[in-house]
């Protein structure tokens, strides 16, 4: 994407103070996540894309907000507390102490699907108009879209109307205000210092700057941009909305790269996965945060894939939940497969059915097909891990290591109790609980010796009856 960049002339105010009582969840919506990236970063890495220099207004949870905003950017911001939440206007007035630039771009911090052409236009219109205000809109008459200020104009002159205070037929004034204004500094100062000395709430309107630039003789223009992209969030049902547009977006997006989705309406992907071209994505499948899936896999119905990378030509089946992990190519894991805590698969693997696997490595061409756990396990290549086999790695209070070497063979339902090497070749018996290591090239048995007593099933079965028979005597037989 070209975008042009505004030059220096320019700054951002962002605000995000304000307590979310809307919200209900007494924490500060900021911090929700629309497709696993916070609302506030959203504006803090679009106005980092087009180089703003931009200062965060916080209040309510303010050391929170200011650790995501630092951990989720690359360059510098600044931060502006307002102490009591007054409202906007009282915001930005909190905020005067961080202002050098000529014009100052101010965005609600819950406006988070906004993008660069959209304050790229607004940057544009309101530099060639030369006005003192420029400000975003769209159109909404659903009275139902409650909470937007409604711009209201009377033959020449303008002003933004609120929400609470709007009494007027939503169709005839169908324009609502985006929160996304451009303003001349030397306007904002002095509006502002009105808006105090005339402030008869508690509450200080920023939108009645509108009416005050107006009065002042100075150009105000607006710029149109589609309802959706410049959603606001106040509500838990808000957010959601808001999440469905983004999650669409990204799915669009991915289908363009050559990627087919079974059921796109329900799988959910992250801001921050990439998926390599000729992948299939089923019903149901969330790919959580940081993954990375290579070419040409398959991820069947229901899998959750999280902070994890998959190589080419690789197939999760159905239900299985991969965190934190790396899937080798050619590699099939599932269904009901749990890889988690740093494990790393190699190529040509198969994990198969209920197996788990927890901090552990396992090396090309392995199998562990049915029923096992691996924790805290080294497995080299070619190796096959019996059905039902586990590791004992935790004694009670330590956790320990099982390594096994190239071609070992464990054979089904093994117990093995780390910390325990298994030598290259080796093989294991099944149903043993193998204790101690095992060399390269030998067979370890860890398990009792059957005993076959001849013509014993008849003996054991009157001893069993005797053993149940009933304790009361039997009643009387009724004469005949
Ligand atoms: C605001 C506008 C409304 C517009 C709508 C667009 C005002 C008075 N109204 O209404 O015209 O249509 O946005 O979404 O501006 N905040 C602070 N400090 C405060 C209060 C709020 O920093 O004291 C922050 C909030 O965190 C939020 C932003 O300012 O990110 C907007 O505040 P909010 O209360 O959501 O305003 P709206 O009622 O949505
Ligand atoms: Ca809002």
């Amino acid at each position: 994407m070209a975008h042009t960049t505004p030059n220096n002339n320019l700054q951002a105010i962002v605000l995000a103070a304000g307590k979310s009582s809307r919200f209900k969840t007494g924490t500060t919506k900021l911090l929700e996540k629309i497709c696993g990236q916070e609302i506030v970063l959203y504006s803090a890495k679009l106005l980092e894309h087009l180089n703003i220099p931009t200062t965060f207004v916080v209040g309510f949870h303010r050391q929170a907000i200011q650790d995501a905003l630092v951990n989720g950017v690359h360059h510098e911001l600044s931060f502006a507390v307002q102490e009591q939440q007054l409202g906007t206007g009282h915001a930005i007035i909190c905020s005067k102490s961080t202002w050098f630039a000529e014009n100052i771009l101010i965005i609600n911090g819950d406006v988070p699907l906004v993008t660069a052409e959209i304050i790229n236009e607004l940057y544009t219109q309101h530099q060639t108009t030369n006005a003192g205000l420029s400000f975003v809109t769209a159109h909404n008459a659903d009275p139902s879209a409650q909470g937007y200020g409604r711009i209201v104009k009377d033959g020449n002159s303008i002003e933004i109307v609120e929400a609470r205070d709007f009494k007027g037929d939503t169709h005839q004034h169908c324009c609502i205000n985006a929160g996304i204004y451009i303003v001349k500094r030397s306007l904002l100062d002095e509006a502002l210092a009105q808006l105090t000395a005339n402030a008869t709430t508690q509450e200080f309107y920023f939108t009645d700057i509108v009416k005050i630039a107006h009065r002042k003789g100075h150009t105000v223009t607006t710029t149109v941009a589609p309802f959706d992209l410049i959603r606001g969030i106040n509500t838990i049902q808000e957010l959601w909305v808001s999440q469905q547009i983004k999650r669409a977006e990204i799915i669009k997006y991915w289908m363009e790269q050559g990627i087919q989705f079974s059921a796109p309406q329900n799988a959910h992907i992250d801001i921050g996965v990439t998926i390599g071209s000729g992948t299939r994505i089923a019903s149901g499948v969330q790919l959580l945060g940081a993954t990375t899936l290579g070419t040409n896999c398959t991820i069947h119905e229901f899998c959750i894939l999280e902070d994890s990378t998959i190589a080419d030509n690789t197939t999760i089946y159905s239900h299985s939940i991969i965190r934190n992990s790396h899937i080798g190519s050619h590699t099939q894991i599932g269904p009901f497969a749990h890889i988690h805590h740093a494990s790393t698969v190699d190529s040509h693997v198969i994990i198969g059915n209920f197996v788990e696997l927890k901090n552990s490595c396992v090396g090309a061409h392995t199998k562990a097909k049915h029923l096992t756990y691996l924790g805290d396990a080294q497995i080299g290549s070619h190796v096959n891990i019996g059905a039902g086999t586990i590791t004992c790695n935790h004694n009670g209070s330590t956790k320990n290591t099982t390594v096994i070497h190239d071609h070992a063979y464990v054979g089904s339902n093994n117990s093995l109790v780390a910390p325990l090497t298994i030598g290259q070749n080796a093989f294991t018996a099944a149903g043993s609980t193998i204790t101690q290591d095992v060399p390269a090239d030998a067979l370890a048995l860890g398990r009792a010796h059957q005993v076959n007593k001849e013509n014993y099933a008849h003996k054991l079965r009157n001893t069993q009856q005797t053993q149940h028979a009933p304790k009361t005597p039997p009643l009387p037989e009724q004469p005949l």
